[in-house]
């Protein structure tokens, strides 16, 4: 979890500032508040003191030196806030951010508590979130001190266009705090230490969700499938520092932050996608459920009844895209599978193991209470190769949380390729 300093200026998007503060604060990160005077028009120091449980600062001088309104700043004598802070912090965010801070900031001006505090963290990542009027906005003189931001470093999430409190229309109300948040996210996670990431430098492909294989413009042949699973194991690679290309079906979840996501619909599309990008692969993990036929004719227009008491379907193989893969992976290459099963779990399962050539098969029973399509959590068996194929290594796993399960996953295959020298 994070240490955010968030930063507040005068404008009436200081209200978007207390969802910022309050939702970091229920993600289980440390939030400390600074206010500038004008911020204190808008929004009282008291509301950020009680959704961050820590004294929001709003002044250089209000307590002695700054230090003893400061939740955890050592007592120690000359112990200064604004440097205090900014050595605690690992992302500085200001939301909004009046033309006036970026002016003071692209110009290293000094004058009260959050200035010099943006002036004492020198280094680590930081947002900009401007809110202001279309036209102070698109002045010149704001976007050369905009521009010159970003050189110092700044990242700068752009405001959005529409109706602006002060009746004009145009660009200059700043992001929602669902874009800041996902900005933030992503900049921690590009920030993070090494020693946090045992997946950097690796690439990591993964398939999810269902195909749909369509019969006529209207109608589609598909599955079940929620994409849970696999956009749990892209996430997770993800936070382990992994590059992260997800070829997904269409699915109902948000686009990953940080991943590379390829939009397939039917399972050749999802061939496509993973055959070009495979070669480039150090982990595949294919949770997807790929249809296994599609209409052989598509009709053009919508198939009408007409009378009819019935129609039949023909129905064609789809590529099997883990069987290509297994094929075709070189051996610093490492395979994961899975499986959905209905019966004979363990034998079925083993047969795609050995067949579909993979380094892991992940099989699941549909049936099992707490498995399956939908839910939130997976009960598995897990097989990798033994010593020969009739007798692959077998483990029960416990029911827990797909995201869980796509940790200890990851874990595995990251150790299964350091016991071969692969990293
Ligand atoms: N798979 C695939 N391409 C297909 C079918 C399956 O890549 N056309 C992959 C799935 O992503 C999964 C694994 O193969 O990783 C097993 O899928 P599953 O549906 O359980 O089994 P099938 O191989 O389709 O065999 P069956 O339907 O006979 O059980």
């Amino acid at each position: 979890m994070a240490h955010i300093l968030l930063g507040i200026t005068g404008s009436i998007a200081a209200f978007k500032a207390c969802h910022l503060a309050s939702d970091w604060s229920k993600q289980g990160h440390e939030v400390r508040v600074v206010m500038t005077a004008a911020a204190q028009e808008f929004v009282t120091p008291l509301t950020f003191s009680s959704l961050t449980h820590t004294p929001t600062r709003t002044s250089m001088f209000t307590a002695g030196l700054g230090s003893s309104d400061v939740a955890d700043v050592p007592t120690r004598p000359l112990q200064i806030a604004h440097i205090a802070d900014a050595k605690w912090a690992d992302i500085l965010v200001i939301a909004p951010a009046s033309a006036d801070i970026i002016a003071k900031i692209a110009c290293g001006i000094a004058d009260d508590q959050l200035t010099s505090t943006v002036l004492a963290y020198a280094e680590g990542p930081k947002i900009l979130c401007p809110a202001m009027n279309v036209h102070m906005y698109a002045n010149a003189v704001t976007q050369r001190n905009i521009a010159t931001c970003k050189e110092l470093g700044w990242t700068v999430v752009e405001p959005e266009s529409g109706m602006l409190a002060c009746g004009d229309a145009g660009k200059g109300r700043m992001e929602e705090p669902a874009g800041i948040e996902e900005a933030v996210d992503g900049l921690l996670l590009a920030n993070r230490p090494d020693e946090d990431l045992p997946f950097k430098g690796l690439n990591v492909l993964v398939t999810a969700g269902p195909t749909q294989e369509p019969l006529d413009p209207v109608r589609f042949l598909t599955n079940h499938s929620t994409g849970k699973m696999g956009y749990a194991l892209a996430e997770t690679a993800r936070d382990l520092g992994a590059h992260v290309t997800l070829v997904s079906g269409p699915v109902a979840l948000e686009k990953p932050y940080g991943v590379d996501t390829v939009a397939v619909t039917t399972a050749q599309d999802m061939f496509d996608a993973v055959r070009s990008r495979f070669d480039n692969a150090d982990i595949t993990v294919m949770a997807a459920a790929v249809g296994d036929f599609r209409p052989v004719e598509q009709a053009a227009d919508k198939i009408k009844k007409n009378g009819r008491s019935g129609i039949e379907l023909e129905l064609t193989s789809n590529p099997d895209i883990l069987a290509w893969a297994g094929e075709h992976k070189r051996p610093d290459q490492t395979l994961c599978g899975f499986a959905m099963e209905t019966r004979d779990l363990e034998a079925n399962a083993a047969k795609k193991l050995n067949g579909k050539h993979c380094d892991m098969l992940v099989a699941n029973n549909l049936r099992t209470p707490g498995a399956g399509f939908a839910a939130d959590t997976n009960v598995v068996t897990v097989l990798t190769p033994g010593t020969d194929a009739e007798s692959p290594v077998i483990e029960h796993w416990d029911r827990m949380g797909k995201g869980a399960l796509a940790q200890r996953l990851l874990d595995r295959l990251a150790a299964m390729r350091a016991e071969d020298g692969r990293r």
